[in-house]
């Protein structure tokens, strides 16, 4: 019968993937808080630029007004372990953002978090999903490298600070977890603050 037939099979590749697969059961939480300089507008110092105009038509819910379906940024924002922008540097936040409503203020947001500091120099954090202009915006950790490898969980936004209305800076809560390696999780790894204790 071809049901038990794919059952079958199902097993047979869930045992492959078993044997072939270190998996650990063991995750280790990642938390951290960072903050997000984010330069908008035209001057010198903006860190979001227009990538591509949309196709169209205008998205009436979005302001300032001329936001078309399909508009695209890029970023390229410094991150600081404070909100205010003189605070130490502790890395970039790269990514892009498309107004994908035609009608609602909804963009799809594509962004990795590098850290530049301390011991995850290196490391990134993926991060993604739906931006609603929510007082708080919640997005997906998928993934990560370095020392996030296999990250998941979720991540929390939300605008602490306006410099003005072209310079804002966003709070970034990051919950997620990294699979700790059996070799590690036999020595009982100690938890591991992302990069600030709180
Ligand atoms: C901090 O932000 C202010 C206001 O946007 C800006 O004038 C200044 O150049 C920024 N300083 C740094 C170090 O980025
Ligand atoms: C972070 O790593 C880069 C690349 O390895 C290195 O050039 C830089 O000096 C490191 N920064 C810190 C603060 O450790």
């Amino acid at each position: 019968m071809a049901s038990s037939a794919a059952t079958l099979l199902l097993m047979l590749l869930a045992a492959a993937m078993a044997l072939t697969t270190p998996v650990s059961a063991w995750r280790r939480p990642v938390q951290g808080r960072v903050y997000v300089q984010e330069y908008l507008g035209n001057g010198p110092e903006t860190t979001e630029k227009v990538l591509v105009r949309g196709p169209g038509p205008v998205n009436p819910s979005l302001h300032p007004p001329n936001n078309l379906y399909g508009d695209t940024l890029v970023m390229d924002d410094p991150v600081t372990e404070f909100p205010d922008n003189t605070s130490a540097p502790v890395g970039r936040v790269y990514g892009t953002y498309t107004v994908s409503s035609m009608s609602r203020p909804v963009h799809v947001v594509s962004f990795t978090l590098l850290l530049t500091t301390g011991r995850y120099n290196g490391s990134t954090i993926v991060m993604g999903g739906i931006d609603d202009m929510s007082a708080v915006l919640e997005h997906a950790v998928i993934g990560g490298t370095g020392a996030f490898r296999g990250a998941q969980g979720h991540v929390l936004g939300k605008v602490v600070k306006a410099y003005s209305s072209t310079h804002v800076v966003m709070e970034l809560d990051v919950y997620a977890s990294v699979p700790v390696p059996w070799s590690q999780a036999e020595e009982e790894a100690p938890t591991s603050p992302l990069i600030i204790d709180h």
